[in-house]
Parts: C-alpha cells; sequence; structure tokens
C-alpha cells in the first residue's frame, strides 16, 4: 500500500512511524514532513494547504491511502478534492471539518444534536454584541463570566476568556473592529464561561461505528504547575486517570453517538478523528470544543501505546468498515510524551540551533523521539519551530514512563531548548484528590 501523510508535526511523524510498522506498507511519504519524518519515509516538499498540488502528487505517484494530519488542509477540503479524483483519504470532508472550522456551525450542530454545551449567542458585527453585552451588565463594573470566540480558525488564539463586562466589551473589540484575526474575526460567538476541569476525548469513527481512543491528558500552559501563557500542548500522558470508563461512557453516549449522528442526517457525514473538548461541570460533562484530528501532543503518547496495524484502522475508517474490525490492542503500559521547545515559545522563538544528542537518546529502551520543528541542514538537524520535539516513552507505571522520557530529555541539547518538568504529574493529583493516591 502507497501512503502518503499530510502534516509536519509531531503527530505526523507518530503517524508515520506507525503507519511505517504496517507489513502492508509498500512506500510511504510525508508532505512536507520534518528531519525526523524523513527517517520514517520520503518527504516531499508540498505544504500542507497546497490542495491541488497534494492531489496533483497523490494521482502522479497513486498513493493508495492519504491521512491527513493537520485541520488547515481539511477546512480547505483536501479529502473532497482527493476523493473527486478517486483517491481515498483519512479524515472529514470540508462540509464536515466545519465542527472545527466554524465556532458557529460548531455550536448549531451541537444545539440541533442536544449535546450540553455553553449557552450562547451569535453576533454578526461588534455594534450588535457590544449592546447585548450592555444590556445584560448594565454596571460598568459588572463581573460578567463569558467567553468571545471568533468564528474561523485563529491558531488557538480566538478565544478569549472573560471574567468582567470590560473584558468583555474589550474583546468584542478586537475581533469585530479591529478584526485581529482577519477573516476569521466574524461572526462571533459569546458563550456562558464553564467551571470545572478540562478534558478531551478522542474517538475514530467511519460515521456510523465510534472507537473512542485511549484517553490522554494534554498541558497547555506553557509553564510548571500550568503557570504561562497557553501553547499548542507542552506535553500529553495516555491513559489518564481523570477520565474512567464511567465517564467515557456518558461521554460517548450523551456528546459523540448524537453528534455523529446529528452529522449524517444533516448529509455531513463525519469521518476521521473526532477530538471532544470537555467541560466537567458540576451537571456533567460540555462540549468546549470540538477538533476534527488527531491532538498534537495527544496523538504521539496514544500511538505509542498501539500495538495493532493501525493502517488496518485508517482504511477501516474510510471504506466505513470500523465496526467489522478486531477491535485495536492498546499496550497496557502507560505513555507520556514530554515537548522540548525553543527558547521564546509561545512568543517570538529562535531557530537554526543544532540539536545534539539525538542518538544517544534512541537507544534508551522504549523511547521515541518524535520531530515537530526540525529540518535537516549540511547533515544536521536542527531547530525550525516553537514545538521541537515530543519526547516519548512507555513505562511499567505512570512514574518509570516519566522516568525514561526524561531520562531521553537530558541526552538531547540545543541552545535554549526548554521543556515542562511536571508532564503527567496532574494523574498522581487528580488520583490524591479523588483519595485513590498510593
Ligand atoms: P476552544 O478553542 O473553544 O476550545 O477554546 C480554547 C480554550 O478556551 C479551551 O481549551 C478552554 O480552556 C477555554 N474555553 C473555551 N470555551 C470556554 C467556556 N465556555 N468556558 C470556559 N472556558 C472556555
Ligand atoms: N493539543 C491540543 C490540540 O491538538 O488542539
Amino acid at each position: 500500500m502507497r501512503v502518503l501523510v499530510v502534516g509536519n508535526g509531531g503527530r505526523e511523524h507518530a503517524l508515520a512511524w506507525k503507519i511505517r510498522q504496517s507489513p502492508r506498507l509498500t512506500r510511504l511519504w510525508i508532505a512536507p514532513g520534518n528531519a525526523g519524518t524523513a527517517l520514517e519515509g520520503e518527504n516531499v516538499a508540498i505544504s500542507a494547504d497546497d490542495i491541488a498540488g497534494l492531489v496533483r502528487f497523490a494521482k502522479k505517484e497513486s498513493v493508495d491511502l492519504v491521512v491527513v494530519g493537520p485541520e488547515l488542509p481539511l477546512t480547505l477540503g483536501l479529502v473532497d478534492a482527493l476523493e473527486q479524483e478517486g483517491i481515498r483519504a483519512f479524515g472529514p470532508s470540508r462540509a464536515a471539518a466545519q465542527l472545527e472550522g466554524s465556532k458557529v456551525a460548531c455550536k448549531q450542530a451541537l444545539r440541533k444534536a442536544d449535546v450540553p454545551t455553553a449557552e450562547y449567542q451569535v453576533f454578526l458585527d461588534a455594534d450588535s454584541a457590544t449592546r447585548y453585552v450592555k444590556a445584560r451588565y448594565p454596571g460598568e463594573r459588572d463581573k460578567a463570566a463569558l467567553v468571545v470566540k471568533a468564528d474561523g480558525l485563529a491558531s488557538g488564539k480566538g478565544v478569549i476568556v472573560c471574567s468582567r463586562r470590560e473584558q468583555v466589551l474589550e474583546a468584542i473589540d478586537r475581533m469585530g473592529r479591529k478584526m485581529e484575526f482577519g477573516k476569521a474575526s466574524l461572526p462571533m460567538v459569546i458563550e456562558e464561561r464553564l467551571e470545572g476541569q478540562e478534558v478531551s476525548v478522542l474517538a475514530i469513527t467511519d460515521g456510523r461505528t465510534i472507537l473512542p481512543l485511549p484517553p490522554a491528558q494534554d498541558h497547555k500552559a506553557a509553564y510548571d504547575g500550568d503557570q504561562g501563557p497557553n501553547t499548542g500542548g507542552m506535553g500529553a500522558y495516555s491513559p489518564t486517570p481523570v477520565i474512567d470508563a464511567e465517564l467515557l461512557e456518558t461521554v460517548e453516549d450523551k456528546i459523540l453517538v448524537p453528534t455523529i449522528h446529528t452529522m449524517k442526517r444533516s448529509r455531513k457525514p463525519f469521518r476521521g478523528v473526532l477530538y471532544a473538548g470537555l467541560m466537567l461541570t458540576n451537571n456533567g460533562p460540555k462540549v468546549l470544543e470540538y477538533n476534527v484530528r488527531f491532538g498534537d501532543p495527544e496523538c504521539q503518547p496514544i500511538l505509542m501505546r498501539l500495538q495493532s496495524d493501525l493502517l488496518d484502522v485508517l482504511e477501516a475508517t474510510v471504506d466505513g468498515r470500523l465496526g467489522e474490525i478486531d477491535a485495536p490492542i492498546w499496550d497496557m503500559r502507560p505513555s507520556i510524551c514530554v515537548v522540548m521547545a525553543s527558547a521564546g515559545y509561545p512568543g517570538p522563538y529562535t531557530t537554526g540551533q543544532e540539536i545534539t544528542g539525538l542518538d544517544a537518546a534512541a537507544e534508551i529502551p522504549d523511547v521515541k523521539v518524535f520531530h515537530a520543528g526540525t529540518a535537516m541542514q549540511d547533515g544536521k538537524v536542527v531547530t525550525t519551530g516553537g514545538r521541537v520535539l515530543g519526547v516519548t516513552a512507555l513505562g511499567d507505571s505512570l512514574a518509570l514512563a516519566k522516568l525514561n522520557a526524561y531520562k531521553a530529555v537530558k541526552e538531547i541539547r540545543w541552545p535554549g531548548a526548554w521543556c515542562r518538568k511536571d508532564i503527567s504529574d496532574k494523574a498522581s493529583a487528580h488520583l490524591l484528590a479523588s483519595g485513590r493516591g498510593d
């Protein structure tokens, strides 16, 4: 089987690494890939949002399956364009990808499916949003637990969580008047701010059968103890005790099943990975957002634990046969992924630094270093992005997995490299808080 993976992050390296283990694979390309994916297959210099270029390449090389990593090409209709040419692709259609591509479309789908989510209003311009907020919160110093969201993709920055009226009005101004997120700024959604613990549940679905993946937990804040600015994710681990079997069942019944069913009824069948960002409120789990792809870095520890052939699962999803294949087998051992980042990230960061110690790290058993922002330059691996590596390890316990991962982190160096030191500590904190600690 000839496979093309689209994207260049840690998630795509993990996908390529796992796909490469399939005995059915004959050739593997990654577009555009990074220095790590170049060791799993052949990198091709086509960017992930060059839809025409990707389709042309897939046709020329008679690719049997395209696996799309990031959301942008999905919302641009890459899967539709490939299917029009008779090329099979893993990921939702452009219409189904609107669950992530448009906050308004997402909220409408949730309402239609009767899935629990924050109460919301949609505004087409800043003036009507301002009038609404001023009418609801007449006092200038009023508290206002609201969240303002830009409709379109804004690299995770288009959501402003507010506590006071003046913050809400400022957020409306930034989105609706200054158009800070360009075309993505309007319409905007204003919704109630939910309180609780945030978790995510990922599931693979062919539009009928839903296969929840082992739960993983991301660490979005830049610094230890969840301090500092938001990032794409500084590390993840799996499984997480935060989501137990009972909660997973509730999420499946009340959230995933009605969403997938509604998408089908609306003639936008959803195929691919549905990633539900949830808030565990006092009234049960509620959807904060949907993503239409694997999480990055959640994908890395999840795939590290997959023992079955990933190609079988991806192919069955594309062909609508997910209900017919054996359930995938997962390694019982926990896994953790520690993201190593460039100096300055998530703000402006330095690049072009040579990375050393990758070979020594690779020799540690049960460790795999997934590349994200890296490239080969004159025979050396150099940094090209903010999130550079996802150092991923298995262990007999979460503590041992953590030890393995940080042992590998210690081997790897470049000027300014840094990482969080507390990835997976949330698990023990949760167990302690729920009286299950050891
Ligand atoms: P989103 O892209 O919609 O997930 O929003 C990004 C982040 O904003 C989430 O991960 C939450 O931390 C936060 N957030 C979004 N919506 C809400 C809400 N209704 N209440 C509280 N926090 C929210
Ligand atoms: N790790 C969060 C995301 O992929 O959106």
